[in-house]
């Protein structure tokens, strides 16, 4: 089974790397980010708090989740854009530090490569758990003034300083939470894009799977 993990904070280029990656080696690619935003959705739409832990983890385990090329399906419903909007963003944190929530999404994760015979998955765990034996491991990240700058120019409606503002809350909270936390793999390669274009970070990428 060929894995490629990447992992990394917010902004630092995951999401369009994984995706032309995926095109280019001929696999499929699942934006883990997505599932829990999946998860922060369906519990904000059944009226449920994200700190309630227990209905969180009930609706965890019975969500049905199709995560697709920029797309998600939440109970059937598509919630592509809604799982982008400022409630989700705010309520994901707290639902992704839930231990029996991050348990069942790995569960799916690895079903999801499995059932494929491998795939490109990007999140923030997939080298360090999801897959500690992918046959890559990438770290991608840059600095906090350019992934902020990236994620503004996708979030039309915010401006730099709310954004990154955003970014530095969310990578505390992924970084300081007790489960799983965002860190980088012993054995990842760690790629800085701050000052790379996409075409750089995917050739750099190539060339580690073809040495
Ligand atoms: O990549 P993103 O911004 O869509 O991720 C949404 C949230 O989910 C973010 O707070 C980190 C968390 N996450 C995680 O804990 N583990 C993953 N494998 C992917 C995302």
């Amino acid at each position: 089974m060929r894995v490629i993990a990447l992992d990394g904070p917010a902004g630092s280029g995951k999401s369009t790397i994984a995706r032309r990656l995926a095109d280019r080696l001929d696999l499929e690619y699942l934006d883990t980010g997505a599932m829990y935003r999946g998860v922060a959705f369906a519990a904000l739409r059944r009226g449920v708090d994200p700190s309630d832990a227990d209905a969180v983890t009930r609706i965890a385990r019975d969500v049905e989740l199709v995560v697709d090329d920029g797309g998600i399906r939440v109970d059937g419903s598509d919630a592509s854009i809604e799982i982008r909007g400022p409630e989700v963003t705010r309520a994901v944190s707290i639902v992704a530090a839930n231990p029996s929530v991050r348990a069942e999404m790995v569960s799916r994760q690895r079903e999801w490569a499995r059932t494929r015979g491998g795939g490109v998955l990007e999140g923030r765990d997939i080298g360090t758990v999801v897959f500690p034996d992918a046959s890559l491991k990438v770290y991608l990240t840059a600095s906090p003034e350019v992934r902020a700058a990236r994620r503004s120019q996708e979030v039309t409606d915010l401006d730099y300083h709310t954004v990154a503002a955003d970014l530095a809350r969310r990578d505390a909270l992924d970084q300081g939470r007790d489960s799983d936390p965002l860190r980088t793999a012993d054995d990842a390669v760690v790629v800085d894009t701050t000052d790379l274009t996409i075409d750089a970070v995917l050739d750099r990428i190539v060339e580690l799977l073809d040495g």
